[in-house]
């Protein structure tokens, strides 16, 4: 079963969870799904959970203990919710992966979401595909290995959405709007292509030891109204001050915990100084935002795209990547 997706960048971030083992989050979050850079999978039925991983030139990228660790909890998770849904014996015993993805990992492009989105895809197509699974449900297997995975098993923009209850499902994807509502682009700009020493999964777990956690969770919920209002509305200064109020809240947060996680570099808080300038002086439709990285996206709308990539590639000692809000996990 072979399947493909992509990453998606967060407008109101997941931070935090409130069941760690079943990744289900504290409180919801939103994102745009993006048209790239793609992970493909191929799941097969194996004697032995196996996996091999491989960089875009074919080269095998040989995998930690750690996360091969995570790729077979994720797998035994992934059984026992599909035999909760489907049937018992729906799943093979064991299975062989074998992961291609083209993106440089722990850089703060979202590599885990599409990896484990596109794994969920995978896995779904083994249980009958469509004719089982609703997209819903494949969000929540995404959800299991990575809670931000959860969002690129749908397209557009999507959000994460708290249900309920202490059940596996009782977190999961709702499409808000295809990609088609609205051309946003996501210009991308990676200071660093250092591996970064905390992941976000050790990170989500020390969430609630910041003092500033409690007033976040309480800010969420109106965050989500009125970031869902602007890009119902198709208004940027909205989703702007929204989105930027948000990232900069969650690196707050991060760096308030015990211990404190910096993920922001002098280089992010340069280019922020220099893009709020530009932004100002050109009259450009852009936002920033950050994840666990020094990473910055630029979200900006088909007339400021040029100018955003002029800029982008002016930084120096940086790699640029170049997206756009793409349709999500789909098997291939
Ligand atoms: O899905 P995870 O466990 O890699 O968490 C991702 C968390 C952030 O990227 C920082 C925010 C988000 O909502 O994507």
């Amino acid at each position: 079963m072979r399947a493909v997706s992509t990453p998606n960048i967060a407008l109101i971030k997941y931070w935090g969870n409130r069941r760690e083992d079943w990744r289900l989050p504290a409180a919801d979050s939103l994102s745009i799904t993006l048209d790239r850079p793609n992970v493909e999978v191929d799941v097969q039925p194996s004697d032995a959970f196996a996996v091999r991983s491989f960089d875009l030139a074919g080269n095998e990228n040989p995998q930690s203990e750690k996360s091969v660790e995570r790729l077979k909890k994720h797998w035994d998770l992934t059984c026992a919710y599909g035999e909760s849904i489907v049937h018992a014996g729906i799943m093979p015993k064991r299975v062989s992966l074998d992961i291609r993805s083209s993106i440089p990992p722990s850089i703060g492009i979202a590599s885990s979401a599409a990896v484990f989105s596109c794994l969920a895809e995978a896995y779904a197509g083994l249980m009958g595909g469509t004719k089982h699974l609703t997209r819903e449900q494949v969000s929540v297997i995404g959800r299991l290995g990575s809670g931000s995975a959860a969002r690129s098993a749908m397209g557009g923009f999507v959000a994460l959405e708290n249900v309920g209850g202490d059940r596996m499902d009782a977190a999961r994807a709702r499409q808000i709007a295809p990609a088609s509502h609205w051309t946003l682009h996501d210009i991308i700009i990676v200071p660093s292509r250092e591996e970064k020493k905390v992941g976000s999964t050790e990170g989500h777990a020390l969430a609630a030891t910041s003092p500033l956690f409690t007033a976040r969770l309480k800010e969420i919920p109106r965050r989500m109204k009125e970031c869902i209002a602007a890009i119902e509305a198709k208004d940027f200064e909205k989703l702007r001050v929204i989105s930027e109020e948000d990232s900069l809240d969650m690196h707050r947060v991060m760096q308030s915990q015990n211990p404190p996680l910096q993920y922001l570099s002098d280089d992010t808080h340069r280019i922020l100084r220099e893009i709020e300038a530009l932004r100002t002086n050109d009259h450009l439709e852009v936002l920033y935002t950050m994840d666990a990285g020094p990473t910055v996206h630029l979200i900006c709308t088909e007339t400021s795209r040029n100018a955003i990539i002029a800029f982008a590639e002016s930084q120096k000692n940086c790699t640029v990547f170049k997206a756009s809000a793409g349709g999500g996990s789909t098997i291939v």
